[in-house]
């Protein structure tokens, strides 16, 4: 077991991208360094089975238990010794993160996301866990729990909250961690874009009212969880980021994992109906993406051939991929129709890219990506570059018909 990365081969200068507000610095000091010997894990929920403090539409922790397999028997191989770093591009709720790392299936994990709230929200329950608690219960005894107009009155104001210009970062990220909590714990599925209402609507005349969702004591106990994740060195860092960045900057930040002890587990937004969950459905250029309505862009497809291309060509460590089964992704060659991925002779090379096999399963899954129509089974598909010949076949991880 090799736990002690050797941190001096770790380049120093680069930081996180932009990002407003200013991510803490000291969370960026950790970017480039992994605390080694990580810290022992001690808390209740380590080996539970919903850790994540957010409700996310699309959530994993249900496939978490598939993806801990492929990763388990991958690992020890000659090809992949350990999982030292898990990087989740596209963090969201980052509930299979969160699991496997609880678990021991991963050492660490890197959480990424191009949203600005979610990102504002795990850096502070990150790095600033007992503000972010005193600030949830506050809204929880004040305006939550007397339930009715005030719940709604106050659901209003964080709709339209936006930060003080002259405020200052720590500030703004504090505001923005409660604004993505609030809003993800009484809008109706967790959706933080513009449709969406509060649960129990505006009059409130349902049995199941705004507070609903809100149980202080659990959210209290998820977040005081992350925070010892990041506490031990577990969670190393929460970045704002572009999928493509975050791929690109892991081989700057710790090049002593690549490319071998470093996996990516992608969950993009599904093909179809992603605009309608996400504040940012598909947006490389960051913000809050599509229209605030949900309404689809014409370009979303051509986002989802420029991951596909990106990780077929590009990607320098192995990476795990899960979306709805939609057979345009095995069917279309500008998706994941090849069975190898097919760098050019210069990205191998200059990066080192290499030409691993795609192996694909499907997984039999409940799970609650529409608002609308509620819990129902669909088969999610996984993509990944992991040994092929260490991917387990059976009933759970099936082989896609011919
Ligand atoms: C399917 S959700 C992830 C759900 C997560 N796996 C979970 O279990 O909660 C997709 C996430 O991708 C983010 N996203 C959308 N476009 C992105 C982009 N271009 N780069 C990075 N993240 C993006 C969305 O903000 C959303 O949080």
């Amino acid at each position: 077991m090799i736990r002690n990365v050797d941190v001096s081969a770790v380049v120093p200068g680069r930081v996180a991208s932009v990002a407003t507000p200013a991510i803490p610095t000291h969370i960026l000091d950790n970017a480039r360094r992994l605390v080694s010997p990580l810290g022992t894990l001690n808390h209740g929920l380590t080996t539970g089975r919903y850790q994540s403090p957010l409700r996310y539409p699309g959530a994993k922790s249900s496939l978490a238990p598939m993806i801990a397999r492929i990763l388990e028997a991958a690992k020890g191989s000659r090809q992949v010794p350990e999982i030292n770093l898990l990087v989740e591009p596209f963090a969201g709720g980052a509930s299979a993160s969160l699991r496997l790392v609880g678990h021991g299936i991963v050492d660490r994990v890197l959480l990424a996301d191009v949203d600005p709230l979610v990102t504002a929200f795990w850096q502070v329950a990150a790095a600033d866990t007992d503000s972010l608690i005193d600030r949830m219960h506050d809204e929880w005894s004040r305006y939550v729990k007397p339930g009715g107009m005030t719940g709604v009155e106050r659901w209003d104001y964080w709709r339209s909250w936006t930060p003080a210009r002259n405020a200052k970062p720590a500030t703004v990220r504090l505001g923005l961690a409660v604004q993505c909590l609030f809003l993800n714990r009484t809008t109706f599925s967790g959706i933080l874009h513009g449709k969406a209402g509060p649960i129990g609507g505006r009059k409130q005349e349902s049995q199941y009212g705004i507070g609903c969702r809100w149980n202080p004591a659990s959210i209290e106990e998820r977040l005081r969880y992350i925070g010892h994740l990041y506490e031990t060195g577990r969670l190393v860092d929460v970045w704002r980021k572009d999928w493509k960045q975050t791929l690109a900057d892991v081989p700057e930040h710790y090049p002593q994992l690549i490319p071998s002890r470093v996996v990516a587990y992608l969950d993009p937004p599904y093909l179809e109906k992603a605009s309608h969950l996400y504040r940012t459905s598909f947006d490389p250029s960051g913000g809050y993406g599509g229209d605030g309505a949900g309404k689809s862009r014409p370009n979303d497809h051509m986002l989802h051939i420029q991951l596909a291309t990106y990780l077929r060509t590009k990607a320098q460590f192995r990476w795990l991929l899960s979306y709805d089964n939609n057979p345009l992704l095995t069917d279309s060659p500008w998706l994941y129709a090849h069975a190898r991925m097919t760098p050019s002779k210069e990205d191998r090379e200059t990066l080192g890219v290499r030409s691993w096999n795609l192996t694909k399963r499907l997984v039999k899954m409940r799970y609650t990506a529409s608002g609308k129509t509620g819990k129902r089974n669909a088969d999610e598909l996984l993509i990944t570059t992991l040994p092929s010949s260490t991917v387990p076949i059976d009933h759970q991880l099936r082989e896609l018909p011919m």
